[in-house]
Protein backbone atom coordinates (compact mmCIF):
# COMPACT_ATOMS: atom_id res chain seq x y z
CA UNK A 1 0.00 0.00 0.00
CA UNK A 2 1.74 3.13 -1.23
CA UNK A 3 1.10 6.00 1.62
CA UNK A 4 0.45 9.61 1.28
CA UNK A 5 3.33 12.61 2.32
CA UNK A 6 2.32 13.28 5.48
CA UNK A 7 1.25 16.81 5.04
CA UNK A 8 -2.07 17.26 7.15
CA UNK A 9 -3.38 15.49 10.43
CA UNK A 10 -6.25 14.74 12.10
CA UNK A 11 -7.30 14.51 15.27
CA UNK A 12 -10.07 12.52 16.83
CA UNK A 13 -10.89 13.73 20.33
CA UNK A 14 -8.91 16.58 22.04
CA UNK A 15 -8.95 15.39 25.94
CA UNK A 16 -6.02 15.00 27.37
CA UNK A 17 -4.45 12.57 24.72
CA UNK A 18 -5.97 14.42 21.54
CA UNK A 19 -5.07 18.02 23.02
CA UNK A 20 -1.70 17.12 23.65
CA UNK A 21 -1.07 15.14 19.83
CA UNK A 22 -2.77 18.61 17.96
CA UNK A 23 -0.15 20.79 19.87
CA UNK A 24 2.60 18.28 18.66
CA UNK A 25 1.32 18.28 15.43
CA UNK A 26 0.90 21.80 15.31
CA UNK A 27 4.52 22.82 16.65
CA UNK A 28 6.01 20.62 14.58
CA UNK A 29 4.61 22.15 11.51
CA UNK A 30 1.27 20.20 10.14
CA UNK A 31 -1.81 21.58 9.13
CA UNK A 32 -4.35 20.23 11.86
CA UNK A 33 -7.56 19.12 12.70
CA UNK A 34 -9.24 18.67 15.65
CA UNK A 35 -12.53 17.10 16.01
CA UNK A 36 -14.41 17.47 19.32
CA UNK A 37 -17.99 16.54 19.85
CA UNK A 38 -18.98 19.87 20.94
CA UNK A 39 -17.44 23.21 20.26
CA UNK A 40 -16.91 23.78 23.64
CA UNK A 41 -15.00 21.21 23.95
CA UNK A 42 -13.06 22.43 21.48
CA UNK A 43 -12.16 25.75 22.40
CA UNK A 44 -11.01 24.46 25.54
CA UNK A 45 -8.81 22.14 24.21
CA UNK A 46 -7.68 25.27 22.20
CA UNK A 47 -6.94 26.97 25.24
CA UNK A 48 -5.06 24.15 26.64
CA UNK A 49 -2.71 24.35 23.59
CA UNK A 50 -2.03 28.05 23.73
CA UNK A 51 -1.80 28.08 27.29
CA UNK A 52 1.24 25.58 27.03
CA UNK A 53 2.40 26.84 24.02
CA UNK A 54 2.43 30.28 26.12
CA UNK A 55 4.36 28.56 28.89
CA UNK A 56 6.96 28.04 26.51
CA UNK A 57 7.08 31.80 25.24
CA UNK A 58 7.99 32.70 28.71
CA UNK A 59 10.56 30.02 29.20
CA UNK A 60 12.15 31.51 25.89
CA UNK A 61 11.99 27.59 24.05
CA UNK A 62 10.02 28.96 21.35
CA UNK A 63 8.83 32.97 20.23
CA UNK A 64 5.66 34.55 20.15
CA UNK A 65 5.57 34.52 16.34
CA UNK A 66 6.24 30.64 16.15
CA UNK A 67 3.50 30.10 18.69
CA UNK A 68 1.26 32.49 16.63
CA UNK A 69 1.88 30.31 13.40
CA UNK A 70 1.65 27.09 15.28
CA UNK A 71 -1.75 28.02 16.24
CA UNK A 72 -2.59 28.82 13.07
CA UNK A 73 -1.95 25.58 11.91
CA UNK A 74 -5.06 24.34 14.35
CA UNK A 75 -8.36 24.09 12.86
CA UNK A 76 -11.56 22.92 15.13
CA UNK A 77 -14.49 21.10 13.89
CA UNK A 78 -17.18 19.13 15.52
CA UNK A 79 -17.97 17.88 11.71
CA UNK A 80 -15.52 14.38 10.72
CA UNK A 81 -16.35 15.20 7.14
CA UNK A 82 -13.78 18.26 7.74
CA UNK A 83 -10.76 16.04 8.13
CA UNK A 84 -11.72 14.58 4.38
CA UNK A 85 -8.35 16.06 3.47
CA UNK A 86 -6.05 14.62 6.13
CA UNK A 87 -3.25 11.99 5.43
CA UNK A 88 -3.26 10.92 8.85
CA UNK A 89 -5.66 10.84 11.18
CA UNK A 90 -4.92 9.75 15.06
CA UNK A 91 -8.39 8.99 17.20
CA UNK A 92 -7.86 10.04 21.02
CA UNK A 93 -11.55 9.57 21.77
CA UNK A 94 -12.68 7.27 25.41
CA UNK A 95 -11.51 4.51 25.64
CA UNK A 96 -14.44 2.28 24.40
CA UNK A 97 -14.46 -0.50 21.44
CA UNK A 98 -18.07 0.12 20.01
CA UNK A 99 -17.30 4.10 19.87
CA UNK A 100 -13.96 3.44 18.27
CA UNK A 101 -15.57 0.67 15.91
CA UNK A 102 -18.29 3.16 15.03
CA UNK A 103 -15.24 5.78 14.42
CA UNK A 104 -12.95 4.26 12.15
CA UNK A 105 -15.85 3.13 10.28
CA UNK A 106 -17.01 6.28 9.66
CA UNK A 107 -13.86 7.95 9.15
CA UNK A 108 -13.08 5.20 6.35
CA UNK A 109 -16.05 6.69 4.32
CA UNK A 110 -14.47 10.18 4.88
CA UNK A 111 -11.03 10.33 4.16
CA UNK A 112 -8.74 9.15 0.64
CA UNK A 113 -8.51 5.54 0.49
CA UNK A 114 -4.38 6.14 0.75
CA UNK A 115 -4.79 8.23 4.47
CA UNK A 116 -3.35 6.34 7.29
CA UNK A 117 -5.43 6.06 10.81
CA UNK A 118 -3.97 5.51 13.68
CA UNK A 119 -5.33 4.91 17.23
CA UNK A 120 -4.36 6.29 20.30
CA UNK A 121 -5.55 3.06 22.51
CA UNK A 122 -3.95 1.84 25.80
CA UNK A 123 -5.66 -1.09 25.88
CA UNK A 124 -7.54 -1.89 23.62
CA UNK A 125 -6.54 -4.53 20.43
CA UNK A 126 -5.57 -2.35 17.41
CA UNK A 127 -6.61 -5.40 15.02
CA UNK A 128 -10.21 -5.47 16.39
CA UNK A 129 -10.37 -1.82 15.75
CA UNK A 130 -9.01 -2.04 12.18
CA UNK A 131 -11.84 -4.97 11.68
CA UNK A 132 -13.92 -1.01 11.38
CA UNK A 133 -13.03 -1.03 8.22
CA UNK A 134 -12.59 -2.26 4.92
CA UNK A 135 -8.74 -1.62 4.32
CA UNK A 136 -6.93 -2.89 7.89
CA UNK A 137 -3.86 -2.13 5.90
CA UNK A 138 -3.70 1.01 6.69
CA UNK A 139 -4.69 1.19 10.20
CA UNK A 140 -1.85 1.25 13.05
CA UNK A 141 -1.34 2.21 16.80
CA UNK A 142 0.33 5.27 17.83
CA UNK A 143 0.22 4.92 21.54
CA UNK A 144 1.42 8.09 23.23
CA UNK A 145 2.13 8.71 26.82
CA UNK A 146 0.52 11.64 28.88
CA UNK A 147 1.38 14.39 29.14
CA UNK A 148 1.80 13.41 25.04
CA UNK A 149 3.86 17.30 24.63
CA UNK A 150 6.01 15.81 27.37
CA UNK A 151 6.81 12.03 27.22
CA UNK A 152 9.30 11.09 24.73
CA UNK A 153 7.93 8.06 23.87
CA UNK A 154 5.49 6.85 21.34
CA UNK A 155 4.74 3.10 20.87
CA UNK A 156 4.01 2.28 16.73
CA UNK A 157 1.82 -0.31 17.12
CA UNK A 158 1.48 -2.93 14.11
CA UNK A 159 -1.40 -4.90 13.81
CA UNK A 160 -2.25 -7.62 12.23
CA UNK A 161 -3.04 -6.32 8.87
CA UNK A 162 -1.13 -3.91 8.76
CA UNK A 163 1.41 -2.65 5.78
CA UNK A 164 5.06 -1.84 6.24
CA UNK A 165 4.38 1.28 4.70
CA UNK A 166 1.77 2.41 7.30
CA UNK A 167 4.24 1.44 10.10
CA UNK A 168 6.84 2.91 8.99
CA UNK A 169 5.02 6.09 7.92
CA UNK A 170 3.51 6.31 11.25
CA UNK A 171 7.14 5.73 12.75
CA UNK A 172 8.64 8.62 10.62
CA UNK A 173 5.74 10.81 11.69
CA UNK A 174 6.21 10.13 15.35
CA UNK A 175 10.29 10.96 14.53
CA UNK A 176 8.88 14.67 13.23
CA UNK A 177 7.36 15.18 16.43
CA UNK A 178 10.37 14.49 18.22
CA UNK A 179 9.65 11.52 19.59
CA UNK A 180 11.27 8.39 20.32
CA UNK A 181 9.15 5.67 18.58
CA UNK A 182 9.47 2.35 18.78
CA UNK A 183 7.48 -0.69 16.59
CA UNK A 184 6.13 -3.22 18.10
CA UNK A 185 2.94 -5.97 17.85
CA UNK A 186 -0.22 -5.36 18.56
CA UNK A 187 -0.37 -7.61 21.95
CA UNK A 188 -2.01 -6.25 25.46
CA UNK A 189 -0.67 -3.50 26.90
CA UNK A 190 1.73 -3.23 23.95
CA UNK A 191 5.78 -2.69 25.79
CA UNK A 192 5.57 -0.52 28.35
CA UNK A 193 2.28 -0.83 30.15
CA UNK A 194 2.68 -4.84 29.63
CA UNK A 195 6.03 -4.60 32.34
CA UNK A 196 4.81 -1.37 33.90
CA UNK A 197 1.58 -2.51 35.39
CA UNK A 198 2.52 -6.11 37.40
CA UNK A 199 5.33 -4.53 38.15
CA UNK A 200 3.81 -1.29 39.64
CA UNK A 201 1.08 -3.86 41.16
CA UNK A 202 3.84 -6.22 42.62
CA UNK A 203 5.08 -2.66 44.46
CA UNK A 204 1.64 -2.39 45.59
CA UNK A 205 1.33 -5.75 47.42
CA UNK A 206 4.73 -5.31 48.94
CA UNK A 207 3.16 -2.45 50.96
CA UNK A 208 1.34 -4.79 52.84
CA UNK A 209 3.25 -7.81 52.26
CA UNK A 210 6.26 -5.92 54.04
CA UNK A 211 4.24 -3.39 56.16
CA UNK A 212 6.52 -1.07 54.51
CA UNK A 213 5.33 2.79 53.82
CA UNK A 214 4.23 4.25 50.52
CA UNK A 215 7.45 6.48 51.51
CA UNK A 216 9.66 4.09 52.25
CA UNK A 217 8.92 2.14 49.21
CA UNK A 218 9.34 5.05 47.18
CA UNK A 219 12.43 5.37 48.90
CA UNK A 220 13.97 1.82 48.36
CA UNK A 221 12.63 1.59 44.72
CA UNK A 222 14.39 5.24 44.02
CA UNK A 223 17.62 4.62 46.05
CA UNK A 224 18.00 0.92 45.35
CA UNK A 225 16.65 0.45 42.24
CA UNK A 226 17.52 3.81 40.18
CA UNK A 227 13.81 4.79 39.48
CA UNK A 228 13.51 8.42 38.65
CA UNK A 229 9.62 8.36 40.61
CA UNK A 230 8.74 5.83 43.05
CA UNK A 231 5.96 3.64 42.22
CA UNK A 232 3.49 5.06 44.46
CA UNK A 233 4.05 8.25 43.28
CA UNK A 234 3.76 7.27 39.99
CA UNK A 235 0.72 5.62 40.47
CA UNK A 236 -1.03 9.09 41.97
CA UNK A 237 0.33 10.81 39.15
CA UNK A 238 -1.44 8.11 36.89
CA UNK A 239 -4.62 8.99 38.33
CA UNK A 240 -6.16 5.36 40.73
CA UNK A 241 -8.60 4.56 38.70
CA UNK A 242 -6.78 4.89 35.18
CA UNK A 243 -4.35 2.48 37.29
CA UNK A 244 -7.13 0.01 38.51
CA UNK A 245 -8.90 0.31 34.94
CA UNK A 246 -5.55 -0.60 32.98
CA UNK A 247 -5.15 -3.47 35.14
CA UNK A 248 -8.40 -4.59 34.62
CA UNK A 249 -7.70 -4.82 31.47
CA UNK A 250 -4.42 -6.17 31.04
CA UNK A 251 -5.63 -9.26 33.39
CA UNK A 252 -9.22 -9.64 31.51
CA UNK A 253 -6.79 -10.41 28.27
CA UNK A 254 -3.56 -12.17 30.51
CA UNK A 255 -5.50 -13.59 33.20
CA UNK A 256 -1.34 -13.49 34.89
CA UNK A 257 -2.77 -13.03 38.63
CA UNK A 258 -0.30 -9.90 38.88
CA UNK A 259 -2.18 -8.11 36.37
CA UNK A 260 -5.07 -8.01 38.79
CA UNK A 261 -5.55 -4.85 40.80
CA UNK A 262 -4.60 -5.33 44.01
CA UNK A 263 -7.61 -5.25 46.76
CA UNK A 264 -5.70 -2.14 48.53
CA UNK A 265 -5.64 0.04 45.25
CA UNK A 266 -9.58 -1.13 44.27
CA UNK A 267 -10.81 -0.29 47.82
CA UNK A 268 -8.70 3.69 47.30
CA UNK A 269 -10.63 3.85 43.55
CA UNK A 270 -13.93 3.14 45.15
CA UNK A 271 -13.02 5.87 48.38
CA UNK A 272 -12.34 8.61 45.35
CA UNK A 273 -8.73 8.31 46.55
CA UNK A 274 -7.65 9.13 42.73
CA UNK A 275 -4.28 10.69 43.56
CA UNK A 276 -2.76 14.33 42.66
CA UNK A 277 -6.17 14.79 40.50
CA UNK A 278 -8.56 14.33 43.72
CA UNK A 279 -6.05 15.93 46.23
CA UNK A 280 -5.60 12.38 47.97
CA UNK A 281 -3.96 9.05 46.70
CA UNK A 282 -1.08 7.20 48.74
CA UNK A 283 -0.19 10.94 49.25
CA UNK A 284 -1.96 13.97 50.83
CA UNK A 285 -1.71 16.89 48.13
CA UNK A 286 -2.27 20.48 48.33
N1 LIG B 1 -4.87 9.51 29.63
C1 LIG B 1 -3.83 8.71 29.44
O1 LIG B 1 -2.94 8.59 30.32
C2 LIG B 1 -3.68 7.95 28.16
C3 LIG B 1 -2.40 7.57 27.74
C4 LIG B 1 -2.24 6.90 26.52
C5 LIG B 1 -3.37 6.62 25.75
N2 LIG B 1 -4.61 6.98 26.20
C6 LIG B 1 -5.76 6.67 25.34
O2 LIG B 1 -6.10 7.84 24.61
C7 LIG B 1 -7.51 7.87 24.37
C8 LIG B 1 -8.08 9.16 24.94
O3 LIG B 1 -7.80 9.23 26.32
P1 LIG B 1 -7.88 10.59 27.13
O4 LIG B 1 -7.27 10.33 28.45
O5 LIG B 1 -7.38 11.71 26.29
O6 LIG B 1 -9.47 10.73 27.31
P2 LIG B 1 -10.32 12.04 27.60
O7 LIG B 1 -11.58 11.57 28.22
O8 LIG B 1 -9.50 13.08 28.28
O9 LIG B 1 -10.64 12.60 26.13
C9 LIG B 1 -11.47 11.96 25.22
C10 LIG B 1 -12.14 13.04 24.39
O10 LIG B 1 -12.75 12.46 23.24
C11 LIG B 1 -13.95 13.17 22.98
N3 LIG B 1 -14.76 12.31 22.14
C12 LIG B 1 -15.49 11.23 22.48
N4 LIG B 1 -16.06 10.69 21.37
C13 LIG B 1 -15.67 11.46 20.33
C14 LIG B 1 -15.91 11.43 18.93
N5 LIG B 1 -16.67 10.48 18.37
N6 LIG B 1 -15.35 12.38 18.16
C15 LIG B 1 -14.56 13.32 18.70
N7 LIG B 1 -14.31 13.41 20.02
C16 LIG B 1 -14.85 12.49 20.81
C17 LIG B 1 -14.52 13.48 24.35
O11 LIG B 1 -15.41 14.58 24.26
C18 LIG B 1 -13.24 13.80 25.14
O12 LIG B 1 -12.94 15.18 25.12
C19 LIG B 1 -8.07 6.59 25.00
O13 LIG B 1 -8.14 5.58 24.02
C20 LIG B 1 -7.02 6.24 26.05
O14 LIG B 1 -6.99 4.87 26.35
C21 LIG B 1 -4.79 7.66 27.36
Amino acid sequence: MAVPEIRRVGVVGLGAMGSGIAQLAVETGYETVGREVTEELGEKARERIAHFLGRKVEKERLTAAERDDALGRLTLTTELADLADCDLVVEAIVEELGAKLELFAELERIVRADAILATNTSALSVTEIAGAVSTPERVVGMHFFNPAPLMPLVEIVRAELSSDDAVEAAFAVGERLGKRPIRCHDTPGFVVNRVLIPLLNDCIRVLDEARVSAGDLDTAMTAGAGWPMGPCTLVDLVGIDVHVHASEALYEKIREPRMAPPARIVAMKNAGLLGRKSGRGFYTYE
